[in-house]
């Protein structure tokens, strides 16, 4: 079988994977031109031929023709639901023509091809041939990536005349990542369930697929919990917000800030998103950054002393204990969190965690006397391997920032390695898979330029050219170790971002260098910015915020 497999792999890969190079543009024989400003770039662009005009695409959903026209290709009808049919209708049309009494309408044929059989297979290819276009994918991810890029082109290629495209073209395309993430932090200001949309809306343009949701944090606890309704009545409130960086003196601005997702809001949101080709990892922080919860339930703490939600920035001392009670809210938070979300896997936080509360508390050092540790740093080991062997036993995966490294990283777990490069390279040497996110390059809450005219933000830089320069894989990684980097994604930490516009400036244009990063298609910046020019108009006609 497995012998079978790899033969039907190459011979999938002779037809879609051949002609790898960088994008083409030919002159085309008409006064309009082609522009071919898709990003992130694909692999391979090769047209010819003449432009021709036309108002839209049809989806053709009966598929039976082409396995006559071709019947030595084994092929079945594209596995799409009219949900999804309409979906792509709608991308595929972004200037919003009447397509309702044309008939000048190019037909869309979608080819599932069957052997090399992985649902998450994002390799697509597009050929139009003889008037009609056929999209060859093996998977829904692939389909979807076809259908971004030609909504792309259609954005492009357009004027009153109709959408143009020439009459021979063929793209084939594939990304080098299978984590192309990007994540949000909805702790330190909350954002409703309306923006997190358009923020999905955003990242899937361009074909990122992953959503790290940052539910929880000291600040805020944002996503309903069943079994402990404080975590929102209490946790998810706190009285006011620190203006700008008035530390100390303290200076709040008076304004009660609130907010969090229902557990019906999450799987609307998790829909929205699996349409779009996007899987959300969302992320409850442990032992640290926990003070929005321990508000809620300070017998969680090692003092037990009740607390405020706090209005300020920082790492707090007051942490969860280690004590068994802490094991058991997690256990359940946890259950509901996995019964919610599909993804294989789960974000356990674990950066930022001071030992001075363990170091005094009776119980933690019971703790580690009882499990033979040799201080409160192999605690927190001890804390995430009892977290591992939980989510592991419900068949999903932990992951956790590269602080977890430290006392010893747990049997099943992966490394989200923010604090540079090693804590992922040392994971990666352990045979652990890795998502790189080092603060150097993939920190968006950093300033976009040096100016200091730019919005206050937390501090660093990380300018469009930085962020595109951008290598995930180090190159000190051993050659067979490289496949453990899964791929790497951009935080988007809003302590300086209280409003939805502030968040979207903070990430565009930077998303579209990190997506062309991870497809692994990024050359020269210079040239990448001739194409990301033809996005501005984009971000504008959606009314999407962005960096001039
Ligand atoms: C982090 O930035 N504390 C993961
Ligand atoms: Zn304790």
């Amino acid at each position: 079988n497995s012998v079978i497999a790899i033969v039907l792999r190459y011979a999938f890969c002779l037809i879609l994977c051949i002609q790898l190079g960088v994008a083409q543009s030919k002159e085309l024989n008409n006064s309009d031109s082609f522009v071919n400003a898709v990003i992130p770039a694909p692999r391979s662009v090769v047209f010819n031929g003449e432009l021709t005009y036309f108002d839209g695409f049809q989806i053709n959903t009966s598929l039976e023709k082409i396995n006559r026209e071709n019947p030595d290709i084994p092929n079945q009808p594209a596995d799409l639901s009219q949900t999804e049919i309409a979906f792509f209708q709608s991308l595929l049309n972004p200037h919003n023509r009447d397509r309702s009494t044309s008939k000048n309408l190019i037909y869309i044929e979608f080819m599932q091809v069957t052997w090399h059989y992985i649902d998450s297979n994002p390799e697509y290819s597009i050929m139009r041939k003889n008037g009609r276009l056929v999209i060859m994918a093996t998977s829904y991810s692939g389909f979807f990536n076809a259908i971004q890029t030609l909504s792309q082109l259609m954005e492009f290629n357009h004027n009153e005349k109709g959408y143009f495209l020439p009459s021979q073209l063929e793209i084939r395309d594939e990304p080098q990542f299978s984590w192309r993430g990007m994540h949000l932090d909805v702790s330190r200001h909350f954002f409703p369930a309306s923006f997190i949309k358009v923020y999905i809306d955003v990242l899937s343009r361009y074909k990122i697929n992953r959503f790290h949701w940052h539910l929880t944090d000291d600040q805020g606890w944002r996503i309903e919990i069943k079994k402990f309704p404080l975590l929102t009545s209490i946790g998810s409130k706190r009285s006011e917000t620190m203006i700008a960086k008035n530390f100390d003196p303290y200076l709040g601005d008076g304004a009660p800030h609130a907010g969090y997702y229902t557990q019906e809001e999450v799987r609307e949101i998790i829909d929205y998103a699996k349409l779009r080709n996007i899987e959300i990892v969302p992320e409850i922080e442990m032992p640290g950054h926990a003070r929005a919860a321990l508000a809620a339930y300070p017998e969680l703490s090692c003092k037990g002393i009740k607390q405020e939600v706090p209005t300020t920035w920082g790492v707090f001392e007051d942490v969860y204990c280690s004590k068994e009670a802490t094991f058991q809210f997690l256990f359940q938070v946890l259950d509901e969190v996995i019964a919610l979300f599909p993804s294989k896997i789960i974000h356990i936080g674990g950066d930022e965690v001071p030992k001075t509360r363990w170091e005094n508390c009776s119980q933690c050092q019971l703790n580690i006397k009882h499990h033979q540790l040799k201080d409160a740093h192999e605690l927190q080991s001890y804390f995430i391997q009892r977290i591992d062997s939980f989510v592991t036993s419900k068949g999903r995966t932990i992951i956790g920032w590269d602080e977890i490294l430290e006392g010893g990283l747990a049997k099943n777990a992966m490394v989200m390695s923010w604090r540079g490069t090693e804590g992922g390279i040392a994971a990666a040497n352990m045979n652990h898979f890795v998502v790189m996110t080092p603060g150097s390059h993939c920190y968006f809450d950093h300033y976009q330029d040096t100016s200091g005219l730019e919005p206050l933000a937390i501090g660093g830089f990380t300018s469009l050219e930085k962020v595109y320069a951008y290598k995930p894989i180090p190159e000190q990684l051993a050659e067979q170790r490289r496949h453990f980097i899964l791929g790497a994604q951009a935080n988007m930490w809003t302590e300086y971002m209280p409003t939805e516009n502030q968040v979207l400036y903070m990430l565009l244009p930077r998303l579209c260098a990190l997506s062309e990063v991870l497809w692994g298609s990024a050359g020269d910046f210079k040239e990448f910015n001739t194409r990301l020019d033809h996005h501005y108009g984009v971000f504008e006609r959606k009314k999407w915020n962005y960096r001039k």
